[in-house]
């Protein structure tokens, strides 16, 4: 496997940075409403400044078909200039792109707008790709929450300079790897959420690498459903009961055991303080919906992982967003937070809705790990390989001199 260069591997000083970023925040009436994902790559960024490399950072918002105002990087912009201290100017025009980089001071910092108001980006189109590498001597990816898109910022730029990961991409890739690749036996993983059918996928990984699997949220559901048990109007998908029972199928032949909810919070209709109770699956009623798994199964769970050495999470244990039935993921949030110190079992977290979990409970730096990324985490769950991270792995352009670059062999 080729080695992946970091910023450990390059002398930036003087040099014209070309920096992917995820800075895809989630942004409410003109409000950066968290900005974890900036914070995340702040490390590389200040370490960037320090070493007196030229910044030209680039990255995406949202999912904009052709230029979209409402999409503009701008606000991120300002968000990032305040946390450095130093202007951050918004490159709109790419037509002016390379004269506005052309003459960058060691250490100034500027950013490209939306990568995706240009067709290209998502293409993996070369001739775009070609457009960026002009404005830059050295690449360097610290997005790998969007490593898992063959983007032309994120692969097809590889081919064209030489590529370096940033400090967030060498510590997600580690993390994970420690998890998933090399992890510390036995495993146990809860899979929650509303999205079925893509977490689906994801189970059918884990159940040939983890000893223990809990399926919780939505997809709890669908495995009570497989079971020709009563799910009333709780969420799930009939379409995946076929998937349900492969699942178990591979989990008998490869030893790992499927955990099922003892007991599950129920209610007749979904609204904040709705009246609830709590009863086993086996009772449910045609009426009842399920929106949380009830403390009995939550501390099944604390249980089992008290003899597992690696604990990995994605997805809430019902609809955490719904007062107090948030109370089951919360409650295992804390629970699983405190054997990360007591039991040395390493606990890895990722997706934007778990790290929501997460921060209710206030134990986000108690998890061994927790990944900003959300498609690229699941992605590497699944097995698949990025192409982000697979680009760099394989990038073997190298710098010649400041100003040129060769292909090696070439
Ligand atoms: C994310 O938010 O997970 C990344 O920024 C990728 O975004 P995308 O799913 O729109 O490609």
């Amino acid at each position: 496997m080729h080695k992946i260069h970091t910023l450990d591997d390059v002398n930036v000083s003087d040099q014209r940075v070309l920096l992917r970023l995820d800075l895809n925040v989630p942004i409410k009436d003109g409000i950066i409403i968290d900005d974890e994902r900036i914070d995340k790559i702040m490390p590389t960024l200040r370490e960037l400044i320090n070493k007196k490399a030229k910044v030209i950072i680039c990255a995406h918002l949202g999912r904009p078909k052709g230029l979209d105002e409402s999409l503009s990087m701008q606000l991120v912009a300002t968000a990032l200039s305040k946390k450095i201290n130093r202007d951050v100017a918004l490159i709109s025009d790419y037509g002016l792109a390379p004269e506005m980089t052309h003459d960058l001071q060691p250490g100034q910092v500027v950013m490209l707008e939306n990568l995706r108001f240009h067709e290209g980006e998502e293409k993996n189109d070369m001739t775009f790709a070609q457009q960026l590498a002009e404005l830059a001597d050295i690449y360097v990816n610290d997005g790998f929450s969007v490593s898992h898109r063959a983007h032309a910022s994120v692969e097809a730029i590889t081919h064209l300079l030489p590529s370096f990961a940033g400090r967030l991409m060498e510590r997600e890739i580690a993390a994970l790897t420690q998890a998933f690749d090399n992890p510390k036996e036995p495993i146990i993983a809860v899979v929650g959420g509303s999205k079925v059918s893509t977490k689906l996928n994801i189970l059918k990984s884990l159940a040939k690498k983890a000893m223990y699997i809990v399926p919780a949220g939505g997809i709890a559901n669908t495995f009570i459903l497989a079971h020709k048990q009563q799910v009333g109007k709780s969420l799930c998908e009939p379409d995946m009961v076929d998937m349900v029972l492969e699942i178990e199928n591979v989990a008998l032949h490869s030893g790992c055991t499927i955990i099922p909810p003892s007991d599950v919070v129920v209610v007749e209709s979904l609204e904040a303080g709705a009246v609830h109770k709590i009863c086993t699956p086996q009772d449910l009623h045609y009426n009842d919906m399920i929106v949380d798994f009830g403390p009995r199964t939550v501390t099944d769970i604390y249980k089992i992982a008290q003899l597992c050495r690696t604990f990995i999470w994605n997805g809430p244990l019902g609809v955490f967003e719904i007062p107090p039935f948030d109370n089951g993921s919360v409650t295992l949030a804390n629970k699983i937070a405190s054997l990360t110190s007591t039991r040395d079992l390493y606990t890895i977290a990722g997706g934007g809705e778990t790290i929501a979990v997460l921060n209710r409970a206030g134990v986000m730096e108690k998890f061994s790990y927790v990944s900003t990324a959300g498609g690229a985490f699941l992605e590497w769950i699944e097995g698949k390989s990025l192409p982000g991270v697979e680009a760099l792995k394989k990038s073997n352009v190298v710098i010649k001199n400041k100003s040129s670059k060769v292909a090696n062999g070439n």
